[in-house]
């Protein structure tokens, strides 16, 4: 998604406006774009197609320009409407160049607006906030707040902004429905973001603006309305987990955020249960028990969405509730049938997905109840949530999301524990696996020191174009998850199967040249899979093993990554996290840039 970001205050703005964009490039990262306006009402505007770094280099051949210019706007884009090019970089500007707006989101009705504007504007680029550019010109009335109340109401869905006028330098004018926006009060003045996760190092307190909320700054205050009536809304403080880690000796974010995963399983964990008495003790947990839950329906995209399968899997097993994950597209695009007896639980890392977000809205307004399993603190998704629990991951940087994901389906596990308990699961078998649990982190600790063996294999693999990723019960959802992982890093073509269905058809690609990745720890359903290691293993196709180390098989395949000693649930965990060095050594090997894998953004806050 792109990326919004603005500044003012009595110091120069270019500078903070381009660390603002690098801080959160992973938003969105095809283009981006700033302008400054000075006291003296000189303009300072530069784009550049590419990273922010292109842009930097740009800013920087300007530096003879020693202008103060200390109020600005800035932008990342992730290209909705439009090509990628210079014309449709943001900021964008009316004809006149006195107003310049940056935009993330999607302007619904652009083109109709535009066809009137059409008549009295010429247009330049293919963007809809080019359009609103232009609306404010034409409804100026002299005032710029009053001018963009005007302006809100002749827009369709979502959007946040941020307006600047070089006639009124000190003035920025911010607007919210839907997608994210959040001002905040710093040591050097008053800055705008559409995310919370950058702002820790200079700011002591944020505001997140609901819906249909404008923030008026002018010269370092800031006020906020809403229907154009001036409203108190209390600050937020910054808290600990909010901060971006430094990247260390890891060659990349992805690589730390991966060998982050033990210490966020303690997290995750830490005040949540009592490992000495071998019980989950958490109120909101306990609350659930309280609740009248006949059926869960788990609500998500990506990553989460194979989350939310795994954790449905502990459902069934523990609490022997019914429990279906659904695609948030697919929900939003199907009959909702609400339930009041039915627990609909959104997952997000970042709780700014715009599909799971609408799919929350419709839930609420049947009245149904709502359970938010949400990473950023303060986020709009576990705002809305009747309940809620954080994943405490810690700020997940970079787009592809690992350590979340493991704090999520852990998270589902202590929830389904939880119920179980409420029903008929065995005090005992909760005991022993809290008991397992406790391992965990040291398990997983295991499983990355097998990093270098892995990245040997990974460069094995990198040579193929496709590769089948196959499991059976929770690992089905597992090798979605791991499928995902590797096309998102590595840009190979993989594609997930029930083992069982692979003889149904997607036997008939298995050749010499199309590898299968299949996950099978020792098991209740290890042997099935075996049956279906031996159709692979019959048309000559490599086969790469995540499997237990006492595998009776282990002739059957071409490499191995062999899992510590758990559970079979419990391997649910170790074989997510192999996986995850895999498909990150497999971007390594081919040379790609695995923090800001193309095409893709770390949360689609539009639909
Ligand atoms: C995962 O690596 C991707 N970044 C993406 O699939 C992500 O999981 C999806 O966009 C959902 O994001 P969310 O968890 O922030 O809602």
């Amino acid at each position: 998604m792109c990326w919004i970001f603005a500044y003012n205050g009595d110091t120069d703005c270019r500078e903070k406006l381009v660390n603002g964009l690098r801080l959160l490039e992973y938003r969105g990262y095809d283009s981006a774009g700033i302008v400054g306006v000075s006291k003296k009402k000189e303009i300072f505007l530069e784009k550049a197609v590419g990273r922010v770094s292109a842009l930097a280099s740009k800013v920087d051949a300007r530096r003879e320009d020693i202008t103060l210019y200390t109020t600005g706007i800035a932008h990342t884009r992730w290209a909705t409407h439009g090509w990628v090019t210079q014309e449709n970089t943001h900021p964008h500007h009316s004809s006149d160049k006195r107003f310049y707006i940056v935009h993330n989101g999607i302007i619904e009705n652009y083109k109709d607006l535009k066809k009137d504007l059409e008549k009295s504007y010429d247009f330049y680029s293919e963007t809809d906030t080019e359009v609103v550019a232009k609306l404010i010109e034409s409804l100026y009335d002299g005032n710029l707040k009053s001018t963009m109340e005007k302006v809100s109401t002749r827009l369709v869905w979502a959007y946040s902004l941020a307006v600047v006028d070089s006639q009124n330098p000190g003035t920025i004018v911010g607007i919210k429905l839907g997608s994210p926006l959040i001002v905040w009060t710093a040591t050097d003045g008053i800055y705008i973001s559409s995310d919370v996760n950058a702002l820790s190092a200079l700011a002591e307190t944020y505001t997140l603006l609901e819906d249909n909320e404008m923030v008026v700054i002018e010269w370092k205050k800031y006020s906020i309305y809403m229907a154009g009536k001036q409203i108190e809304r209390v600050s937020e403080k910054i808290d600990a987990s909010q901060v971006i880690d430094e990247l260390g000796n890891f060659n990349s974010f992805t690589e730390k955020e991966i060998f982050d995963i033990p210490s966020v399983l303690e997290n995750v964990f830490s005040g949540r249960i009592d490992f000495e008495k071998k019980q989950i003790n958490n109120e909101t947990l306990e609350a659930l028990g309280d609740l009248d839950i006949k059926r869960i329906c788990i609500v998500s995209s990506g990553s989460s969405y194979y989350a939310g399968d795994m954790g449905c899997y502990f459902f069934r097993k523990f609490a022997g509730i019914p429990c279906q994950a659904i695609i948030s597209s697919e929900f939003l695009s199907d009959v909702f049938l609400p339930d009041d007896t039915t627990l609909y639980v959104f997952l997000s890392q970042s709780g700014e997905t715009a599909d799971v977000r609408e799919s929350m809205k419709i839930v609420k307004a049947k009245g149904c109840m709502t359970f938010g399993v949400v990473n950023v603190v303060g986020s709009t998704i576990a705002r809305m949530a009747d309940h809620w629990l954080y994943s405490h991951a810690g700020v997940e940087v970079w787009v592809a999301s690992t350590k979340n994901v493991i704090a999520q389906v852990a998270v589902l596990l202590m929830m389904a524990v939880s119920l179980g308990l409420k029903k008929d699961m065995q005090i005992t078998d909760a005991r022993d696996l809290i008991a397992e649990m406790a391992d965990l982190p040291d398990k997983i600790q295991e499983t990355l020191m097998k990093g270098p063996k892995i990245k040997k294999i990974a460069k094995k693999y990198a040579t193929y174009k496709h590769m089948f990723v196959l499991g059976r019960n929770y690992f089905y959802p597992v090798a979605g998850e791991a499928s995902l992982k590797c096309k998102e890093l590595s840009y190979i073509h993989c594609e997930s199967y029930s083992a069982g269905e692979l003889k149904h058809g997607p036997l008939a690609l298995v050749s010499k040249k199309f590898p299968t990745m299949v996950f099978n720890p020792m098991g209740k359903f290890y042997a099935k899979t075996i049956s279906n290691v031996q159709e692979v293993a019959a048309r000559k196709g490599p086969i790469l093993g995540i499997i237990s180390s006492n595998d009776t098989h282990k002739e059957l395949y071409t490499d191995t990554i062999e899992l510590p000693e758990t559970s079979e649930l419990l391997s649910v965990f170790t074989g997510l996290v192999s996986s995850y060095l895999f498909a990150l050594y497999l971007a390594e090997a081919l040379d790609r840039d695995v923090d800001k894998p193309r095409n893709l953004a770390k949360s689609v806050t539009v639909d």
